[in-house]
C-alpha cells in the first residue's frame, strides 16, 4: 500500500462520504480498514469465497476484487445498510428464522447476495436460489437452510 492518500466519494449505503485512500486499496480494505464497516467479511481476498460480497449499483460483487477508487460516486451496499434502525431485513430475518446460519461468517455476504436476487427475482426457484448462491462459499451449514431461507424470504410457506 502506497503512501500518498488521495479523496474519492463513496455513495455508501445512501450516504456520501468522502474518504481518503491510497490508489492501490481494494474497496474491502477501504469498507474494513478505514470506514470501520467491518461487517464485510475478508475469507480469501482472492474473488473465491464471497464473504466480501457487497453490492455495487445493485449488483453484488467481491469487494476484494475492487479498487475503491473505481468505486467513486457508485451506490455501494454493505451489510450495514441492509437492516432499517433495528429492524432486520427480511432476507436476515428468514436466515434466523430458517435457522440458516452458524458461525455467520459467510452470512453477510449471503445477505447481499439473496437481496440483489429477490429485488431482480421476486420469486425464484430453489434452483435459481442456488445458482445464485455460486459465489458464496459456507463451510458450516449444507446451504440447504440458505436455500429455505430465501424461499421463506420470497414469500413462500415453509414446509
Ligand atoms: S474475501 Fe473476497 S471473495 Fe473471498
Ligand atoms: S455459517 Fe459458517 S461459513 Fe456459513
Amino acid at each position: 500500500v502506497s503512501d500518498a492518500l488521495q479523496s474519492i466519494r463513496l455513495n455508501l449505503n445512501g450516504r456520501a462520504i468522502d474518504v481518503a485512500i491510497a490508489a492501490d486499496e481494494t474497496l474491502l480494505e477501504v469498507l474494513r480498514e478505514r470506514l470501520r464497516h467491518t461487517g464485510t467479511k475478508c475469507g480469501c481476498d482472492q474473488g473465491v469465497c464471497g464473504a466480501c460480497t457487497v453490492l455495487v449499483d445493485g449488483r453484488p460483487m467481491c469487494a476484494c476484487l475492487l479498487l475503491a477508487a473505481g468505486c467513486t460516486d457508485r451506490a455501494v451496499t454493505t451489510i450495514e445498510g441492509i437492516s432499517s434502525g433495528r429492524a432486520l431485513g427480511p432476507v436476515q430475518q428468514a436466515l434466523i428464522d430458517a435457522a440458516g446460519l452458524q458461525c455467520g461468517f459467510c452470512t453477510p455476504g449471503m445477505v447481499l447476495t439473496l437481496t440483489a436476487l429477490l429485488e431482480e427475482y421476486p420469486r425464484p426457484s430453489r434452483e435459481e436460489v442456488r445458482h445464485a448462491l455460486g459465489g458464496n462459499l459456507c463451510r458450516c451449514t449444507g446451504y440447504t437452510k440458505i436455500v429455505d431461507a430465501a424461499m421463506r424470504a420470497a414469500g413462500e410457506q415453509p414446509t
